[in-house]
């Protein structure tokens, strides 16, 4: 059994294309689109598998979408626990205009997640025949859940010493927060919004994130900074690892990448200095690659070397 699970309340089949010209009235001539899935956990799971990591991928899944994401993971073998579900799986859009080489994300609100489905994810974390050292709740929440969903989830795996790992944002990741958990990773917008400031210097990152640490809300806490890479803050330990420069093609995914090399730094016993590089490595590895690709593990191991030997530990 994997010692990683993760949590996609809100998964989705990604469809992206690229037009010559995005006009409005006119109809766009597209190129064949390609079909990947997505939703935080399940990049997670994605990005993990990369790394020659197995996990799980919990997740509702509903209707011929929710068929094709079944079948994506199943080609990507990712080991999945679906929750069937009335509502039919969301399906976003990505569209390139190759004029300007700008993206257009169009994200879809997904299925509303019904009462009795929600029971039905918790049942089947319950039901996982051996208990995980890590549980990666990350993504949106669909419509029809409530924050404190989350946290009943949260509590029931925190219980059994399940590390709980968050990546999401707005009510969802204050609330739990709140509860308390093991890891937190939010980006620099999504700790202001917590932080109430809007513009958060390097040092005031800092401290927002040791506060959250001496607060108990969690017990480490990766801020992501985009280009400028990460501030990573725990009891006795606070670290700030610049991310390399490389040639950037596109962001997507680069979080959830990251979200994965952290987990995978922690599973396989590294230091939490050597996690952090290996988190930064796996989030710029994947601003190497166009579209919704996520990282190769050759940059990633480039990257990382780079990082480590490089860059020492500031404290
Ligand atoms: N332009 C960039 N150049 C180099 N590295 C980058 C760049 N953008 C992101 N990264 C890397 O990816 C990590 C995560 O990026 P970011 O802070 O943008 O996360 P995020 O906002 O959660 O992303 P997402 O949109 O995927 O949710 C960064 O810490 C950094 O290592
Ligand atoms: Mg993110």
């Amino acid at each position: 059994m994997p010692r990683i699970v993760t949590l996609t309340l809100n998964p989705t089949v990604d469809k992206s294309t690229t037009a010559g010209q995005i006009i409005p009235d006119q109809k766009l001539r597209c190129t064949p689109p390609k079909f990947e899935p997505g939703g935080g956990g399940i990049n997670v799971s994605r990005a993990l598998k990369r790394l020659a990591t197995d996990s799980v991928a919990v997740f509702p899944v509903g209707g011929p979408s929710g068929l094709l994401l079944r079948q994506l993971l199943s080609a990507e073998e990712i080991e999945q626990c679906p929750i069937e579900t009335e509502g039919w799986t969301r399906e976003n859009f990505i569209v390139v205009d190759t004029s300007t080489g700008q993206q257009y994300r169009f994200g879809m609100p997904g299925a509303e997640l019904r009462p009795g489905e929600q029971q039905q994810v918790i049942r089947v974390l319950q039901e996982l025949t051996e208990l995980p050292e890590f549980l990666v709740i990350s993504g949106s929440l669909p419509p029809g859940v409530e924050p404190d969903f989350l946290v009943q989830v949260a509590r029931a795996a925190k219980k059994l010493g399940v590390k709980v790992v968050v990546d999401t944002s707005g009510p969802a990741l204050l609330a739990l927060l709140a509860e308390g958990v093991y890891l937190a990773k939010p980006n620099v917008g999504e700790l202001s919004k917590m932080t109430g400031v809007e513009e958060l210097d390097s040092e005031a990152v800092a401290g927002a994130a040791r506060q959250l640490v001496e607060n108990g809300k969690c017990e480490i806490v990766v801020v992501s900074m985009g280009p400028q890479g990460a501030c990573v803050v725990a009891a006795n330990h606070a670290d700030y690892i610049p991310a390399p420069s490389v040639k950037k093609r596109s962001t997507v995914g680069a979080g959830d990448s990251m979200v994965a090399g952290l987990v995978y730094g922690l599973v396989s016993g590294r230091s939490l200095r050597e996690t952090a590089r290996f988190g930064v490595a796996c989030g710029t590895a994947a601003t190497m690659n166009p579209g919704t690709e996520l990282f190769k593990k050759a940059d990633v191991d480039k990257l990382y070397q780079w990082l480590l030997h490089t860059m020492p530990a500031q404290v």
